[in-house]
């Protein structure tokens, strides 16, 4: 096997524990309020997870879970970080709408900018950042979420390239459940989740990605957060799994089946804040 040796960074984080957790409403293909979740199990997977990311050594700041809003814990959709400049979330459903405010409330006591965001974007659930692939390059999806439009606003506000990819399969309606960064150049992705065109044009700039398969990306396999060694992913992920270690990363299993019940999982729960 040849690859160089996968050298994770230190990062910091944000996560919200799934306290009111709930699938009260149905806003994706996955959720079904008929089905009961497991609040206790939630939070005990919940706390696995962000004890798995401090024993690593990463910094993991909370943000403080508010009554009615039950998926909060996808503290990923709330904003987008780069180089120091947070480019706040607008959520697509009603549902939703206040988890921005509440992010917001977040960063006013952070160093990081805060940026406003006019344009309908529901954050890392959309936008993934490459700092090395290109001299740092922003990648988007649209299709289901967030709009074309805020693809122009985030790179006006965060000064990086965008590059706009569509998403096809209402299954796979963000970003993060398609398409991971592994590190600082590397990405996996499933193509089918993607235009034709869109998927062209991840072939041509991304030649070495991990390809992942459907099965790979229903079991939440590319709703991963890597540090650039340690790929923490759904542990129903096993052939995922095998993927990433194949390239030299290590796979940690996080178990997340509730979670999986409102359309998510590890980097759902996961937010970065780059300074
Ligand atoms: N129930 C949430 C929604 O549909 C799940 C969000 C998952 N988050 C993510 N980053 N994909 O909005």
């Amino acid at each position: 096997m040849s690859y160089t040796e996968r050298l994770p960074r230190k990062r910091t984080y944000l996560m919200c524990p799934p306290e009111h957790f709930a699938v009260e409403y149905a806003i994706n293909p996955w959720m079904d309020p008929a089905a009961p979740v497991d609040v206790g199990l939630a939070l005990r997977q919940w706390h696995l997870l962000h004890a798995t990311l401090t024993d690593l050594g990463h910094a993991v700041h909370l943000l403080r879970p508010r009554p009615g809003l039950p998926d909060m814990v996808y503290a990923a959709n709330g904003a987008f970080s780069v180089d120091g400049t947070v480019y706040g979330a607008r959520f697509k459903h009603p549902q939703r709408a206040a988890e921005a405010a509440a992010h917001r409330f977040f960063y006013a006591g952070q160093p990081w900018t805060f940026a406003h965001p006019q344009h309908v974007n529901e954050g890392e659930g959309d936008f993934a950042y490459l700092p090395c692939a290109y001299g740092g390059l922003i990648l988007a999806g649209h299709g289901f979420r967030t709009e074309p439009a805020a693809h122009a606003e985030a790179q006006e506000v965060l000064g990086r390239p965008v590059l706009s990819l569509r998403l096809v399969d209402p299954v796979f309606y963000h970003l993060d459940t398609a398409l991971a960064a592994l590190d600082d150049r590397s990405i996996a992705y499933y193509p089918g989740a993607f235009s034709a065109s869109s998927q062209r044009i991840l072939g041509q700039l991304f030649p070495d990605a991990v390809i992942a398969d459907r099965a790979d990306a229903e079991a939440f396999g590319l709703n991963l957060v890597s540090d650039g060694r340690h790929v923490l992913l759904n542990a129903e992920a096993v052939g995922m799994a095998d993927k990433v270690r194949a390239v030299g990363y290590v796979p940690v299993p996080i178990h997340l089946s509730e979670l999986k019940r409102g359309g998510g999982s590890v980097k759902c729960a996961v937010a970065e804040l780059r300074s």
